[in-house]
């Protein structure tokens, strides 16, 4: 098969380096990719957001499938633009639709989707400008910290928790003042759960599903998870609380209600859930939904994936997604990623990085890009460095050794990943 990978971070390095690995692939190409894709594929320079620049090059390099990473061109609905062309009925699109990309793009739709399949969330209501007083009183039922949520897209922004009640009365008015622009025209409140979180993913074709490895991913810039919110410093996987009986509750009141709910409202799904979910006294919620893989948990999820990718992904072109046997390797993956200095907020980019060549770690690019022959920092997050091991502190001690190697100016990672399990 020849197949066009959308998006330019670790995730689609990850993708591009199981993919490689396919009996099934004939030619990747990254789009646009960045320095490590390049190793797998062929970088091609075009924008996943521009939809007729995605058909062209459906056509000048035949593709015959297309995984699209990131959640942006799903939710703008670049699926729904390709296959409108009767020309493209045989490309195969990994990525929902429109439709079903709202379980991600508006948190309004995927909290009314939970209500109405009983799939265990946080109570919730959603306002706007104009309910703006009954949200106050919404507010003021709610023990804090208040939960505000703005509906659409926000760049992992969009989530603000507050503990007092006239700052969050204060913040919902911003919001929909448009803080977030159009994104938090509408916000859904919610009540505040506490527990432990972990990110649960499946493969779906809408009817059957194949259960991928659970993660755990660091979200803030500092140790003991202080600090900004990141677009994630670092992945574990398998999570110990995570264990049979309590996979089992995720599988029976979370995922199968889920596809069966797309079933029962019609919509078309191929593609990857990113469950996020929370624990709370060993009871599964869903905290959100993404229409596509994780980032940086792609890095250790996949790692840890025996069987062949593109098998998973014919099989449901075919309807055989039932038959496919998964296999997992059965040892800890665990990431860490390499961010530059700043990251998240400004940061310089160009330096020149070193990476060392070794054996047990993957180094799995995020931000970097190739100048010449040398590999820059492109970016905030910069490299993954994704190690095994028999238990999850020799894997991280991998991880960390390897890290230590790599040099670039600005360079910094989170020591305690894992540190909370
Ligand atoms: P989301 O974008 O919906 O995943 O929210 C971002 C982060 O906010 C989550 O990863 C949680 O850490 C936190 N969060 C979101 N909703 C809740 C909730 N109802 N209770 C507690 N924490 C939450
Ligand atoms: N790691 C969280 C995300 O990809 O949204």
């Amino acid at each position: 098969m020849n197949i066009l990978l959308l998006g330019s971070g670790g995730r689609e390095c990850t993708l591009a380096w199981k993919m490689a690995q396919s009996k099934h692939l004939n030619n990747l190409y990254i789009a646009p990719g960045n320095a490590g894709t390049s190793e797998y594929g062929i970088n091609i320079n075009v924008n996943p957001e521009n939809f007729d620049s995605v058909k062209e090059a459906i056509d000048e390099y035949s593709i015959d499938c297309i995984v699209i990473g990131p959640e942006a061109p799903l939710v703008k609905g670049l699926h729904d633009d390709i296959k409108s062309d009767p020309k493209y009925n045989n490309v195969l699109i990994i990525g929902p639709k429109k439709e079903g990309a709202q379980l991600e793009g508006s948190k309004d739709f995927s909290k009314q989707f939970m209500k109405r399949h009983n799939i265990p969330t946080a109570k919730y209501q959603s306002f706007t400008l104009d309910t703006i007083e009954n949200a106050y009183v919404f507010l003021e039922e709610l023990k804090p910290p208040y939960v505000l949520k703005a509906d659409g897209l926000a760049a992992g922004k969009g989530v603000l928790i507050i503990n007092d009640l006239s700052e969050a009365k204060a913040s919902l008015r911003e919001m929909l003042e448009g803080k977030f622009g159009t994104a938090s025209k509408k916000v859904v409140i919610e009540e505040f759960l506490s527990g432990i979180e972990l990110s649960v993913f499946v493969y779906t074709d809408g009817k059957d599903y194949c259960l991928l490895p659970e993660a755990k991913d660091y979200k803030r810039i500092g140790e003991g998870d202080t600090g900004l919110n990141t677009g994630g410093m670092g992945a574990v996987t398998p999570v110990p609380f995570a264990d049979t009986e309590f996979m089992n509750k995720i599988s029976t009141q979370i995922i199968e209600p889920t596809i069966e709910g797309l079933k029962k409202d019609k919509i078309d799904y191929t593609g990857f859930i990113f469950f996020g979910l929370i624990n709370v006294k060993n009871e599964p919620f869903v905290i959100e939904y993404n229409a596509r893989l994780g980032d940086p948990e792609t890095e250790v999820i996949l790692p840890r994936l025996k069987t062949d990718l593109l098998e998973i992904f014919i099989a449901s072109k075919n309807n055989t997604l039932s038959e496919i046997d998964i296999e997992f390797v059965d040892k800890y993956a665990c990431t860490v990623m390499l961010v530059s200095d700043g990251y998240p907020g400004s940061y310089k980019k160009g330096h020149e990085i070193y990476i060392p060549k070794t054996d047990d770690s993957l180094m799995l690019h995020a931000g970097t890009k190739l100048s010449d022959d040398k590999v820059l920092t492109n970016g905030g997050r910069i490299l993954a460095v994704t190690s095994f091991g028999e238990s999850m502190q020799d894997a991280l001690n991998t991880s960390y050794f390897n890290a230590e190697k790599i040099k670039f100016e600005g360079k910094y990672y989170r020591k305690d990943i894992g540190f909370d399990l």
